[in-house]
């Protein structure tokens, strides 16, 4: 057998691609080669993954990392070398207690009660913006009119990023999460966005406001380098994820209209259809990965101290041992457990925020134009294979 890379070219938009179909029918755990070319794991089922996810002995630090796949292994080596100085702040990238620190810190502002809060205030940025879409010309993008302005808009006003400023930082959040981004490239836009909000956080400190990132300050427990790199994460991290499931979940249920029916048409029927969207389209489809800190067993294989461990999220959210029919887009049925948001220390710390926008913005533009369908033939809309987080480019659509 061929040696084995992480298979990333797609047959169907919505589906992973076959190859990992066909490893994840044959064993839970695959020998890999890694982007930079040292040998390592993918996991390809679901307790396993989970099991993984859960385990202090794997570090998810960026010295320890082998990127999965080669398009990233230079900007990694790069910052390995430490060429680059990150910000401290970055905490998907620290482990246990480091991690616990700010995570804590942070837990206490992304409550259940703050994201229900903050519905009102979506529901009125959503309808202003199918207002806008209503009133304009067609076809239009849906991505630009209305995918990626609302976590935009969300996530800057959560935070107290001004969003007249989004040029600043919508460039180059585009540019690092693109995989064919030279190093040079993305270490430059690394760059500007760290100083464009360290120079924020400086402003805020002098004129603090009611915004997350002045509670964080006002809190007393980090500085200024620390705030810019938790400001850098939440900021990207607000940005791109939600936005490709509005694109991408749009575009799936357009492609099953009898699914969409059921989002358009029923309330009672949006939270578990916002849960198997999430599984069944699973954007995060290069890693997670981590590395173990010492020798250990994963199913009966032998894994090595210091080699990695890559996820293939699209798969194992269809186990079929853990989601029956897997390959069913089904939004009657109890999709929770599923791992887009991962597992353990990292698990997704804006979920809830993400969950509801979701939940406000399907139903809105569906209901809105009952009439919505593509404005190109299936096959035209662009998808994101060559980003870290997958979705569809632009989404040209008609009512
Ligand atoms: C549908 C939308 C989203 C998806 C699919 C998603 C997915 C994920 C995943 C898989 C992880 C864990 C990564 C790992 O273990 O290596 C994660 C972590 C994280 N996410 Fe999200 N995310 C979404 C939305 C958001 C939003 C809206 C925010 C913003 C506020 C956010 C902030 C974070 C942060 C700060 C972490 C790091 C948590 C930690 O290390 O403790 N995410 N996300």
């Amino acid at each position: 057998m061929s040696e084995l890379t992480l298979p990333t070219a797609r047959q169907h938009p919505f589906d992973p691609p076959d190859e990992l179909m066909k490893l994840r029918e044959q064993a839970p755990i695959h020998r890999m080669r890694f982007g930079d070319g040292t040998m390592g794991w993918l996991i390809t089922g679901y307790s396993l993954a989970r099991a993984v996810l859960a385990d202090p002995r794997f570090s998810n630090r960026p010295e320890l990392t082998h990127p999965p796949i080669a398009a990233r292994a230079e900007l990694s080596a790069q910052l390995k070398q430490q060429e680059f100085a990150m910000p401290p702040g970055i905490f998907l990238r620290m482990d246990a207690p480091e991690h616990t620190r700010y995570r804590k810190l942070l837990t206490g502002q992304f409550t259940v009660r703050r994201m229900k809060m903050l519905e009102p205030r979506i529901a009125q940025i959503v309808d202003q913006h199918l207002d806008a879409m209503a009133a304009g010309e067609r076809p239009v993008d849906l991505v630009e009119a209305f995918a990626l302005p609302i976590p935009s808009l969300v996530i800057c006003e959560l935070l107290g990023v001004p969003y007249e400023d989004r040029q600043q930082f919508q460039y180059d959040s585009k540019k690092l999460l693109a995989l064919e981004t030279k190093a040079e490239d993305a270490m430059a836009a690394l760059g500007r966005v760290f100083g464009y909000l360290h120079g924020l956080i400086k402003r805020k400190r002098a004129e603090p406001d009611e915004h997350l990132l002045s509670g964080l300050i006002e809190a007393g427990e980090l500085n200024d380098e620390e705030l810019t790199g938790v400001a850098f994460i939440l900021l990207i991290a607000g940005h791109e994820t939600t936005a490709n499931m509005l694109g991408l979940g749009t575009y799936a249920l357009l492609s099953n209209p009898d699914q969409l029916a059921l989002v358009r048409d029923d309330p009672s029927k949006v939270d578990n259809a916002v849960e198997e969207l999430l599984r069944y389209l699973t954007i995060i489809h290069i890693g997670p990965a981590r590395t173990a800190l010492e020798d250990l067993e994963l199913d009966g294989v032998a894994v090595k101290e210091g080699e990695g461990v890559a996820l293939a999220l699209p798969v194992i959210n269809r186990d079929p041992s853990r989601f029956p029919d897997p390959e069913r887009l089904d939004l009657g049925r109890q999709a929770t457990g599923h791992l887009t948001f991962g597992h353990g220390i990292h698990q997704c710390l804006g979920q809830q925020l993400a969950r509801v926008e979701m939940r406000i913005g399907y139903p809105a533009l569906l209901r809105r134009f009952p009439g919505l369908r593509l404005a190109v033939p299936p096959q035209e809309v662009p998808m994101r294979t060559d980003m870290t987080i997958y979705g569809v480019h632009r989404l040209p659509v008609t009512w």
